[in-house]
């Protein structure tokens, strides 16, 4: 059995001292250095690109076009687009990749890339909110329109209102970015990737290669955030671009390229319509969720999963749309799904607690889920209640408005909101070897900073009953056992069962040696062997590649949280300040509890940032993005954040969920915290903001 047990990271010496190498790092003999050159409009057609001047720079040995490249297929998800640049002479976005310059240094390609000229006829963008809706997904339950009607006539309450937020930008510290080497027939790429196992059929699909010739090498990712998650076309290029010129390609991404050639957050616009009893209990629910996608491509972003699962609600009309506009797709970001879904969710049922004269704390327990809403399953594990009395004891809620209301100018508010995320489920395997002096766990998982080499590293050494120190991982290459992805807070669950079960192998393996509850390492010198290879998976209910909900099981699946804040405003300025946030989670089993909170508590940062900094704007005119740099970019700093972040895990183990007990927490923390800063922020000032991020002019404007 799994300890909980604080462990240090096992990564950490690695990356403090420089040894930790990403994607861009390896610079195999005979590397280019590539750099995309987009289109300057944003709408329209390609012309003509002519290199000539670039060409003439020293150290620029090719300007590849789309005549240069091979005609692409139409690929396959997790392919992020469908069509891939280069396809035709249509501009869909700014910055849309029109040549890819190939010198001797980067400095050489950035040069060539601004001597490039690219001739386009411009064509009219279109922007975000221009109101023409497609619907791509619908759900009822029960009858909606009876119960707002009747929530009416009964001396219920009704509640309508739309929220938005701004798209936002993922920002990793590294960019994305590929080194792409061919080897005769074989292509190795080292890439800045969160499940390089998926790039393989993605690559082999569009430049026509066996998946067997393609190996990814992936070890440190530095940030992902769900920007890595899906393939994107500069991995293709990178690769097609090493063909074609015979050496060794590195396609880095810029900083600009960052924000036109990988996703986004969308701009999201959400409606909410409650009916309710007089004592807060609901009677129905419409959510109707509209995300901004590409031209060419379809991101939908199915926030409208939040109110499908979270509430006892008996009747359910849900919607999503999509608007599709003149900029590149969107993608996941952390928390997707249930992130967005709760800002719009968790703000109306706080409304719905002000128009009650309700605590919102009491409008959450009033409507408690004992079984999954969605389909009467008993839950897995559910620990909400507990989560929400113990949060409540934390941060002396019942007696908030008994301390002081004010601190110098900062007005003092309270919100909450509950968090919820689906529990995702990858299949995945793993190896677990063990040698006289110590095991090696095996499993193609990334390093995106999470820290799951010590996680994993700890499963084994305590399956196994050795010290960690006697356990070494291997990661982050296609040739190890295939996992589910480092995304979707799915990887300590998933891949950490498959761990489980290969050290449970190898002592199956020990016990039929006649060699079982000793020392395993003491063993295996009286066995006279050297080597026992355990191997272990982790499965889905009828080999399904993915479920989110624990579908295929007795069992209904998610994470759960309640999220208080306590914020100060400024009420001449607008301006917010974050003052203590207490967080308690409702998880599975917590392996680390050092890993674990510092999931939590960077998920609450992040929330803070959503709901008062982070907005990337489409540029009214010209449609690109407004800023394509990081300098105008407000994200939280250590001075944002108090002190008092308190973080705790109600004690569970869910042995429904995986063989470890874990459900899933790295994205949990993030939820719910824009709805409790807005309810905070309402609490202090009276002010109700429904568009994120909540900038001081809202606040002054309210
Ligand atoms: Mo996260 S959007 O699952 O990297």
């Amino acid at each position: 059995m799994t300890a909980t047990r604080a462990r240090p990271r096992v990564e950490g010496p690695l990356k403090l001292t420089g040894a930790a190498r990403y994607a861009a790092d390896h610079r195999p003999d005979g590397v280019l250095d590539a750099v995309l050159a987009g289109a300057p409009v944003a709408a329209g057609r390609l012309r003509r690109v002519d290199p000539a001047a670039a060409l003439i720079l020293p150290g620029v040995t090719a300007v590849l076009t789309a005549a240069d490249l091979p005609a692409f297929p139409e690929l396959p998800p997790p392919s992020a687009v469908r069509v891939m640049p280069f396809s035709d002479d249509r501009i869909r976005y700014e910055g849309q990749p029109v040549a890819i310059v190939l010198a001797e240094s980067v400095e050489a390609a950035e040069a060539g890339r601004a001597a490039v000229v690219v001739d386009c006829e411009p064509g009219t963008p279109v922007l975000i909110g221009h109101g023409h809706r497609e619907l791509v997904m619908s759900e009822d339950r029960g009858d909606v329109d009876a119960a707002l009607a009747s929530a009416v006539s009964n001396g219920g309450i009704r509640i309508e209102q739309t929220y938005l937020q701004a798209p936002r930008h993922h920002h990793t510290m590294e960019t994305s970015g590929t080194v792409a080497r061919w080897d005769g027939g074989r292509l190795t790429l080292w890439d800045a990737v969160q499940a390089s196992s998926t790039v393989i059929p993605v690559v082999s699909a569009a430049l026509g290669v066996d998946a067997a010739d393609v190996h990814v090498v992936a070890r440190h990712t530095g940030g992902g955030f769900g920007a890595k998650g899906y393939i994107w076309p500069h991995e293709i290029l990178a690769a097609a671009a090493a063909r074609i010129a015979g050496r060794p390609v590195s396609l880095h991404l810029r900083r600009p390229d960052q924000f036109s050639s990988v996703g986004y957050q969308p701009w999201m616009e959400q409606t909410i319509r409650l009916a309710a009893t007089a004592e807060g209990v609901l009677l129905g629910l419409e959510h109707s969720v509209v995300n901004n996608t590409a031209l060419a491509d379809t991101h939908v972003e199915p926030a409208t999963e939040a109110s499908k699962s979270l509430y006892a609600v008996p009747a359910l009309r849900l919607r999503q749309l999509v608007e599709r506009v003149s900029l590149n797709v969107p993608t996941p970001m952390r928390a997707p799904v249930e992130g967005p879904g709760l800002w719009a969710l968790e703000s109306a049922m706080n409304e719905l607690a002000a128009a009650a004269g309700l605590d919102p704390l009491d409008v959450r327990l009033a409507n408690f889920a004992e079984v999954s809403p969605a389909d009467g399953r008993p839950w897995s594990a559910n620990g909400l209640r507990e989560a929400y009395e113990e949060g409540a004891r934390r941060y002396g809620w019942r007696s908030r408005h008994q301390r002081p209301r004010r601190d110098g100018p900062w007005v003092i508010g309270h919100g909450l909101a509950t968090c919820t995320m689906g529990s995702f489920r990858f299949p995945g395997a793993s190896r677990v070897r063990l040698h006289r002096d110590g095991a090696v766990v095996e499993a193609n998982v990334h390093d995106i900073g999470t820290g799951v080499q010590t996680v994993l590293t700890q499963i084994a050494a305590d399956e196994l009953g050795i010290s960690p120190d006697q356990v070494e991982m291997r990661w982050g290459d296609t040739d190890l056992p295939t996992t589910g992805p480092t995304y979707g807070s799915s990887t300590t669950a998933g891949t950490g069962s498959a761990v489980a079960a290969a050290a449970r192998d190898v002592s199956k393996q020990l016990a039929e040696l006649g060699q079982g509850g000793r020392d395993p390492l003491e063993a295996l010198d009286r066995a006279g062997i050297d080597e026992l290879v355990g191997e272990g998976t982790f499965d889905l209910p009828g080999g399904a590649g993915f479920n989110a909900d624990g579908q295929g099981t007795p069992y209904a699946m998610r994470t759960w949280g309640v999220i208080f804040t306590e914020v100060g405003v400024d009420p001449d300025f607008g301006l917010l300040r974050l003052r203590r946030a207490v967080g308690v989670y409702s998880a599975g089993r917590i392996v680390n509890p050092v890993t674990a909170r510092a999931q939590m508590t960077g998920g609450i940062i992040w929330g803070w940032g959503k709901a008062t900094m982070e907005e990337s704007d489409q540029e009214p005119v010209s449609g690109r993005w407004l800023a394509k740099n990081l300098s105008n970019v407000a994200v939280p700093v250590n001075a944002d954040i108090p002190a008092d972040i308190d973080v705790s895990f109600t004690d569970e183990y869910d042995e429904a969920a995986s063989l470890i007990g874990a459900r899933g927490i790295g994205e949990l923390g993030a939820t719910g915290v824009d709805a409790a800063v807005a309810e905070a922020v309402h609490d202090a000032v009276g002010v109700r903001v429904r568009d994120l991020p909540i900038l001081p002019w809202k606040v002054l404007a309210g």
